[in-house]
């Protein structure tokens, strides 16, 4: 099939490649001119594993090309994906001067006729608002075009972006009309074996809703378990041990419950607050998930307030070991990283901070810590070490499962840990000497 693909973000660059792939003939459209050109040289603005060789091989064979020119892209297209990004605006609403944007483009230059899909996480009624939009503009030019309005979440995670694409869990395709679900199976058949239920074909709100509830209830395993935990610390209790206690029982399962110090990313927190304050428009008080919210914001500073317990309120002169900014593993991104507000906070109270992170230090160093004294960055965990008063673990990259223990302990100027993904043995860091403060459980 023909597609084009607006917008080079995560969802839209990893989408359209994995699309190319497949053999179908993809234009990836974005209007930052520097972005296509460093995307025709190979040349990815994102960190995940295994996008880049695609890319590449996809542009040299010709299946994946890279434009700014929506409008030069749309004669003959088969299908229109809107992947661009829905920023939370002030009110904690999702924002959709983008996605209305595309959408009046789409109509002012369709030729032929199109379907057009909601890639990016919208709002239930999105798509209504897409069709109109286009219909407006469509009438505007006394022209009738066939189009019609398909919301397609993404639910593909960041390291992990290309085997959620190339082998989902499910594809969830909200269409109203059947030709459209129809050509919709028609496009993802070649990622499934024939006839799997695995293609899930609903209405459009609904699907536009499952995008919501999906991340929302991740999110509520996570704050759920983070709250558990700090009771668990209250009343003696080890958080490790309830979960694999309650994740046996197969109704829980062993996923998302990892208690750590708060989720972040791109997409939960913008989510449940979306999705609280969808419910609010619609006159609902959706105080479940505004909780998880607010649970979610206090766990971002448990770790802080553990170190001030520690080392006192006026930590002048001390010195933190940093292991970890991403907000998790496998990717460069920082957005919402628990790493941003525990640095900020700790420097706010005197202290300097040594960090390292495998990907994620020149997001930080340009943008999220950006004009934040007292931090350096290191070309190394160990680096980091030397001069610091206790080492902080943010993010649960591999590279800090089993760091060699005996250089931990003699670098730092005192071997004191806070972890805050839960990664060591509480019983073997004690017996090899070190002050180890995890989340759930007390020292
Ligand atoms: C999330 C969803 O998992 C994807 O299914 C969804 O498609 C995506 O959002 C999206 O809406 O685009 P992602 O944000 O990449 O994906 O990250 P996750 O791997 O889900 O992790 C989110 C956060 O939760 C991280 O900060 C992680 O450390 C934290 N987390 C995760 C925990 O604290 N505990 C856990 O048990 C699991």
């Amino acid at each position: 099939m023909k597609i084009t693909v607006i917008g080079t973000g995560y969802v839209g660059l990893v989408s359209g490649t994995c699309f190319a792939e497949m053999g179908n003939k993809v234009t990836c459209i974005d209007i930052d001119q520097s972005k296509i050109n460093k995307l025709k040289q190979g040349v990815i603005p994102i960190y995940e594993p295994g996008l880049e060789a695609m890319v590449i091989r996809n542009y040299d064979r010709n299946t994946l090309k890279f434009s700014t020119k929506l409008s030069e892209n749309l004669d003959g297209c088969d299908i229109a994906f809107i992947a661009v990004g829905t920023p939370t605006g002030d009110d904690g609403s999702a924002d959709l001067k983008y996605v209305l944007q595309v959408a009046k483009e789409i109509g002012e230059s369709m030729t032929t006729p199109l379907i057009v899909v909601d890639k990016s996480t919208v709002p239930v009624g999105t798509a209504d608002k897409v069709r109109a939009t286009i219909s407006q503009e469509l009438e505007n030019r006394q022209v009738t075009i066939d189009f019609d309005v398909v919301s397609n979440p993404e639910f593909l995670k960041e390291g992990d972006a290309i085997s959620d694409f190339m082998k989902p869990d499910r594809v969830v395709v909200g269409a109203d009309n059947p030709a459209s679900a129809e050509k919709m199976k028609q496009l993802y058949a070649t990622f499934f074996r024939s006839g799997s239920a695995r293609f899930i074909a609903m209405d459009v709100r609904s699907a536009e809703m499952t995008k919501y509830v999906a991340n929302a209830m991740l999110a509520t395993k996570i704050s759920f378990m983070n709250e558990v935990a700090n009771i668990c610390e209250r009343v003696g209790a080890d958080v490790n041990d309830v979960r694999i206690g309650i994740g046996s029982d197969s109704r829980i399962g062993y996923s998302f419950i990892y208690p750590g110090c708060g989720y972040g990313g791109s997409c939960f927190p913008k989510d449940v607050k979306a999705l609280h304050r969808t419910a609010k428009e619609h006159g609902y008080e959706a105080s479940l998930i505004g909780a998880v919210e607010t649970v979610n914001d206090a766990q971002k500073l448990v770790i802080a307030k553990k170190v001030v317990k520690r080392f006192g309120e006026d930590l002048t002169g001390k010195t933190f070991a940093v292991w970890g900014l991403s907000f998790k593993p496998d990717t460069d991104d920082m957005r919402e990283a628990p790493a941003i507000y525990i640095i900020k906070d700790l420097v706010a109270r005197g202290a300097s901070i040594k960090a390292y992170d495998p990907k994620a230090m020149h997001e930080a160093q340009s943008f999220y810590l950006k004009g934040v004294s007292k931090v350096t960055y290191h070309n190394s965990k160990y680096e980091t070490l030397p001069g610091s008063d206790a080492m902080m673990l943010l993010t649960d990259w591999k590279e800090f499962r089993i760091p060699d223990f005996e250089e931990l302990k003699t670098q730092l100027k005192q071997p004191v840990v806070f972890d805050g993904r839960n990664q060591y043995d509480d019983k073997a860091m004690k017996d090899m000497g070190f002050e180890y403060f995890q989340i759930g459980k007390q020292p």
